[in-house]
């Protein structure tokens, strides 16, 4: 399997477990190949059994509003599962289908390479963690096997409770700031004058945005002293997604 649309005509073939036998249609996981955020969920639900996309019901509309709280669309981001397959009834998948599903996860993961990994709710969490509450590990990113990676609760248990809802909002803010880090920390230290176009376009970035390393790239030149340098085109504030001259020499 050597690209990621190659692991989706695989699965969609697979009959490795016994939740072949249930499916309408597997959800081997979409995105653009070059996704620098993938998100791994539990296994398809009615809906995605259906449509074979992941997250496309309720929990689905809960990951789109979430990515648009940080100026974010789903095209921009892989959405994967554990499984690919629905369990029936949305029981939990057990440990041997999770087992014999692995090799296409791993697989995406190593395609993907993403610089960010955030697991939705506690099956994903523990593929990286294993052994650990959810509720103790979320919101925290940790480093694993070279792999960054940011727990959170699933947004179908947001759903559910309102206090669950408020934990996944306050996590999902995090997620631009640690992009943020990690795009600066995955450069070559030859290239740090260069920055990386960031993802989001910048009028979709919230303003209110806490302490984020953007802030300070897109922070206004300070006054230049008389007298002013050469009105050099990057001042111009029109393009602000161009780190200007000074902005560089931050990193
Ligand atoms: N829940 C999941 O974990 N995955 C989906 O694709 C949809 C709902
Ligand atoms: Fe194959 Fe995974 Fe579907 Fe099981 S859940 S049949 S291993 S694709």
């Amino acid at each position: 399997m050597d690209t990621l649309a190659e692991i989706a005509r695989v699965v969609n073939a697979c009959t490795d477990c016994q939740l072949h036998a249930g499916r309408t249609n597997a959800v081997p996981g979409e995105g653009p190949d070059a996704a620098e955020l993938l998100f791994i969920g539990e296994g398809p639900g009615f809906h995605e059994d259906r449509q074979g996309r992941p997250f496309v019901g309720p929990a689905g509309n809960f990951l789109e509003d979430l990515l648009q709280s940080i100026g974010m669309t789903r095209d921009q981001v892989y959405i994967a599962n554990m499984v690919k397959c629905r369990p029936p009834d949305n029981r939990d998948p057990v440990p041997s289908e999770i087992a014999a599903c692995s090799k296409y996860l791993d697989r995406q993961i190593e395609l993907l390479d993403p610089l960010l990994i955030v697991t939705l709710g506690r099956f994903s969490t523990a593929r990286f963690i294993p052994g650990q509450s959810i509720s103790r590990v979320r919101g925290r990113l940790r480093r694993v096997n070279g792999r960054h990676v940011f727990p959170i609760m699933h947004p179908a248990a947001g759903l559910r409770r309102q206090e669950m809802r408020a934990a996944i909002e306050e996590d999902f803010a995090k997620i631009p700031g640690l992009l943020d880090v990690l795009r600066i920390q995955s450069e070559p230290a030859s290239e740090n004058a260069q920055v990386r176009e960031p993802m989001a376009p910048f009028d979709a970035v919230p303003a209110d945005r806490p302490h984020s390393l953007w802030d300070m790239l897109e922070a206004p030149e300070p006054p230049a002293a008389p007298p002013p340098p050469d009105p050099p085109a990057a001042e111009e504030p029109e393009e602000p997604n161009e780190p200007l001259p000074g902005q560089q020499r931050l990193f």
